[in-house]
């Protein structure tokens, strides 16, 4: 018989939902496959618009492939540096490069891709004269709050399993060079990156979030 090489933890909904945080910083441990596809089965069973289910998740674990790929978003943050006047403008997107780049350190990287969606909705009311503000209001972001849903599927599931992950979009300034990079196909887009690693120790504080009063109220 083969050895069990990765066991599911078992952990409370509500605990997992409610320990969930950004980390950014793993130690040199790799997920293993196993684990990288349950995460992976996770965004897969989430809700998207009209069941359309275009997504693609991508697990890098090739450290070559991420260097390419952050080395398109230096790149692109050199490019946009030149293009910025006033330094303390300049300092912030410093500051922002940080947050583009660190995904390099991940053990793991998924590239989530929105796979090109044609919806039947929209070219009904397309070919009948519907203006492109009048289309906006119909089926404004379905698509792309399919994919968020997908990804906080895949961060909770990663959570579950005692491993750490950042969503981040910021390395998106590069996202025509992933498509390149990653051969997503026509069309299609990357549209976040989630970083998987083992948490480098255990003090990660999350940032603070608002009360429920300030932001759910009922009516009856
Ligand atoms: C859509 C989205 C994009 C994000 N992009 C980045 C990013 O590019 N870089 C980064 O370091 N963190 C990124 N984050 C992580 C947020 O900073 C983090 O979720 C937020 O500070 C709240 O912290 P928590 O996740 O621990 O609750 C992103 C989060 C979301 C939901």
């Amino acid at each position: 018989m083969s050895e069990n090489v990765f066991e599911t933890p078992k952990r409370e909904f509500f605990d997992v939902l409610n320990t969930r945080k950004t980390i950014r910083k793993y130690t040199n441990k790799i997920p293993p496959v196993e684990a990288i596809k349950i995460i992976a089965d996770a965004g897969r069973q989430a809700p998207s618009a009209t069941n359309t289910q275009n997504w693609e998740f991508i697990a890098i674990y090739d450290d070559t492939m991420k260097e390419k790929m952050a080395k398109c978003v230096e790149n692109k943050y050199d490019e946009l540096q030149n293009r910025v006047e006033n330094e303390i403008d300049k300092a912030k997107l410093n500051g922002y490069k940080y947050y583009s780049m660190f995904f390099t350190k991940a053990p793991v990287v998924f590239a989530i891709v929105e796979q090109k969606r044609v919806s039947t909705m929209l070219t009904i009311l397309e070919k009948n004269g519907m203006t492109k503000e009048e289309l906006n209001c119909y089926d404004n972001r379905s698509s792309i709050l399919s994919m968020g849903a997908a990804i906080e599927n895949m961060s909770l599931a990663a959570n579950a399993l005692g491993l750490a992950t950042c969503w981040m979009c910021a390395p998106l300034v590069a996202y025509k060079e992933f498509s390149e990079l990653l051969n997503i196909g026509k069309g299609n887009k990357v549209i976040s990156l989630l970083t998987v690693g083992y948490p480098d120790g255990d003090n990660f504080t999350r940032p603070p979030k608002k009360t429920l009063e300030e932001v759910f109220r009922i009516i009856r």
